[in-house]
């Protein structure tokens, strides 16, 4: 493996040497952030992969008990040349996530072929894993020895256990109180300095930053371009699980606005390498409470982004003002895809439909389906189409939520929303005094 890479600016497209990174991943002239670019692959034919060779090698993979061959990250490793040496590799085994099919919302929907991605299906229960495989794995060859970063759950559980995995210490800091215990449980478990603080994501992003200025922490938030190098596997994944035939559309929850931008780079580069003829039209949802993107779009046509205040039960995605929302908007507009939002109601409702299908999720990853309802209502989605629902969480993330939706104690305002639809997903979860008579009571009422 050989560096063969550039960091260009995605505001002035300025190039910078990797060792000469700001700590901060900002552009030192605009500000913005920085992408990962491959120079070789627009020059002379012979110079890029072989589109052929290279999907029976990922392939073979497969096969091989090496950790880098059976790494679903690593072993796109020709689409990834980040590294100077492959014994960086710091791996857990991410990646190589199932492509579900979900029948019963599928025929509910009019949409035969409804599929999710799951990568809730990685090693610590998120996404993350894919892209802390690789931004790990730089920190390593950097020499790095505290690793950060500021999360809403997720990022820290995922950092915390591969900073663990490869012997460096890790500084987490969590908004207090709105991360759902089963990713606090995690940093704390992978034995990453857990700090919470008396703010938001957004304030957390921001003293980050001023750590990062004055202390020598590597910053692993997904400014950090070398994450999305690894999330954009998932792209590659599901081309493969579709026989390089990919989905006319791909449903992304929108938070910090990475994971978008990161299957976006994904398709596209795989589009300019000739590995598929197309890209799928990628579709970001927001909650209604956190929903800066969706309103950047609709208001100011992606030229500018206002933070909002961000409220939701979601917590995975309770951000105001998202980082990566340009690559996002870029990706967007590139693929033709649309910007939605969902209400809280509309994100249970979706979160018991996924649940319901023996697959589950976090909340955040259910926005997914619940925006697609939406699509389909405006006809931007038709019933011919294919639609992958990029699932970006465990359900065991969050046992809160689910149980409370269940019992019927949360979203209160549900019921009257969504009337009978809700109602179905959410009688199955009754305390009763133990006998048998009480259980089959229930029993005959839940048939019937
Ligand atoms: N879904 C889940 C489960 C997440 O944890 C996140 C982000 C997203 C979706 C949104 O992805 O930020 O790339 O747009 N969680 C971050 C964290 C911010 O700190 O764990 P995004």
């Amino acid at each position: 493996m050989s560096e063969s890479y550039q960091l260009r600016c995605i505001g002035c497209a300025q190039v910078v040497e990797p060792r000469a990174m700001p700590g901060n991943f900002r552009c030192e002239q605009c500000g913005e952030l920085f992408e990962v670019v491959y120079p070789t692959w627009t020059g002379p034919k012979q110079a890029r992969p072989n589109p052929s060779a290279l999907r029976w090698l990922w392939k073979e993979r497969r096969m091989s008990l090496e950790t880098a061959d059976r790494s679903g990250v690593w072993r796109f490793r020709e689409m990834l040349p980040i590294l100077a040496s492959e014994k960086s590799i710091v791996s857990i085994a991410e990646g190589n996530t199932p492509l579900y099919d979900l029948p019963r919302a599928g025929e509910r929907l009019g949409v035969a072929r409804l599929h999710a991605k799951h990568q809730g299906m990685n090693p610590t229960g998120s996404f993350k894993d894919t892209g802390m495989t690789t931004a790990i794995s730089v920190a390593r060859e950097n020499g790095a020895a505290w690793v950060a970063c500021a999360s809403t759950g997720n990022t820290s559980a995922s950092m915390a256990a591969y900073a663990a995995r490869s012997g460096m210490r890790s500084l987490v800091l969590l908004p207090d109180g709105e991360i759902a215990w089963g990713k606090l449980a995690q940093a704390m478990d992978y034995g990453a300095l857990t700090l919470q603080l008396a703010t938001d994501f957004d304030g957390c992003v921001r003293v980050l930053m001023e750590v990062v200025r004055r202390a020598p922490v590597y910053l692993l938030n997904s400014v950090n371009p070398y994450r999305l190098e690894g999330q954009k596997t998932a792209a590659f994944e599901i081309a493969e699980q579709m026989d390089w035939q990919v989905p006319d559309h791909l449903i992304v929850p929108g938070g910090n606005l990475a994971n978008s931008s990161a299957l976006g780079k994904g398709f596209l580069e795989m589009k300019q390498l000739g590995l598929v003829a197309k890209a799928p039209r990628i579709s970001v949802i927001q909650a209604e409470g956190a929903n800066a993107l969706v309103r950047s779009v609709n208001e100011f046509g992606g030229k500018k982004l206002e933070p909002v205040e961000a409220k939701t039960r979601a917590t995975a995605i309770r951000i105001g003002n998202p980082a990566s929302w340009k690559k996002a908007v870029r990706v967007i507009e590139a693929t033709g895809g649309w910007v939605e939002q969902v209400s809280e109601a509309e994100i249970a409702l979706a979160k018991a439909e996924i649940g319901a299908e023996g697959i589950g999720c976090e909340p955040a990853s259910a926005v997914t389906l619940g925006g697609l309802k939406k699509l389909i209502a405006q006809g931007k989605v038709a019933s011919e189409d294919s639609v992958v629902l990029l699932l970006t969480g465990h359900t065991l993330k969050d046992p809160d939520y689910t149980i409370q939706y269940h019992r019927g104690e949360w979203p209160k305002e549900a019921d009257a929303a969504l009337g009978s639809a809700i109602a179905a997903t959410r009688r199955n979860a009754i305390r009763i005094e133990a006998s048998a008579e009480n259980v089959l009571r229930e029993l005959e009422k839940f048939a019937g």
